[in-house]
């Protein structure tokens, strides 16, 4: 049986003079996750928030909070955000070589080839500190790299986080050429959730599903729009291969 949809609305796309009642209206819109978006200006070109706004987040709604660290140094940072609240911690496996082992693309990263054995150690190490604080790791892949970065590390994590825009920034539009890596994921580890990240809509989500993703975040496809709750329903309609405008 095919897992039921996730739908995790990005705050990054919210007002965040009201973090609180953004995270509300997610909540009463029927989301089932909220996706935080944390950035460090350094792994990306960007800066969002830390771990005290993850906290109050925290207390202000009781969806399951998903968060995504696009930040440097996963191993030293991701506790803390796990200690703040999350549920779910989710780091870059590029984050975890050093930037000169890095591609380089307009200051986002990806990988080559095949993770090293120390990038692989330190990413069992950031899974480990944050299964010991009691929440879910997550792993996360940018457009460039290929899913055979990820392949021994799959293991210590429970969802794979594919990004289908570079990020940094909401409301880019989605790369249709990642969604053969969502399908060899799906293949090589049938168990692991597979979420997408990026220019998710009602009309780019059923080729994820199809492919084997059944979380996702959206951003502009739930805080821009005017009805919230009409916006869940439509992502969640269209996953399952319903009509979509
Ligand atoms: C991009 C972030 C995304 C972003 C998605 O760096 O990781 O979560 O908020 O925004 P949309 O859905 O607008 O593409
Ligand atoms: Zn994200």
């Amino acid at each position: 049986m095919p897992a039921a949809t996730v739908i995790a609305p990005s705050i990054l796309a919210g007002d965040f003079s009201r973090l609180a009642d953004e995270a509300r209206k997610a909540e009463s819109a029927g989301a089932d996750w909220l996706h935080l978006d944390v950035m460090d200006g350094h792994f990306v070109p960007n800066l969002t928030f830390g771990p005290v706004v993850v906290e109050a987040i925290r207390r202000s709604t009781k969806l399951f909070l998903d968060t995504h660290l696009m930040i440097e140094e996963p191993l030293r940072w991701a506790p803390e955000y796990a200690k703040a609240g999350s549920d779910r911690v989710i780091f870059h496996v590029e984050a975890l070589v050093p930037p000169e082992n890095r591609l380089q693309r307009e200051r986002g990263w990806a990988l080559g080839g095949k993770l090293q054995m120390t990038g692989v150690t330190k990413g069992r190490q950031v899974a480990e500190a944050i299964r010991a604080a009691g929440k879910l790791p997550g792993i996360s892949l940018n457009p460039e790299t290929p899913a055979s970065a990820i392949k021994d590390l799959v293991a210590a994590v429970d969802l794979v986080l594919v990004m289908t825009v570079w990020p940094g920034f909401g409301g880019q539009k989605f790369m249709d050429q990642v969604v053969p890596k969502i399908a060899e994921i799906r293949k090589a580890t049938p168990g692991v959730i597979i979420e997408v990240d990026g220019g998710v809509s009602p009309a780019t989500i059923r080729a994820c599903t199809e492919a084997g993703a059944s979380a996702f975040v959206a951003g502009t496809a739930v805080f821009r729009q005017p009805d919230a709750a009409a916006a869940v329903r439509a992502l969640r309609d269209a996953a399952a291969g319903g009509t979509h405008s």
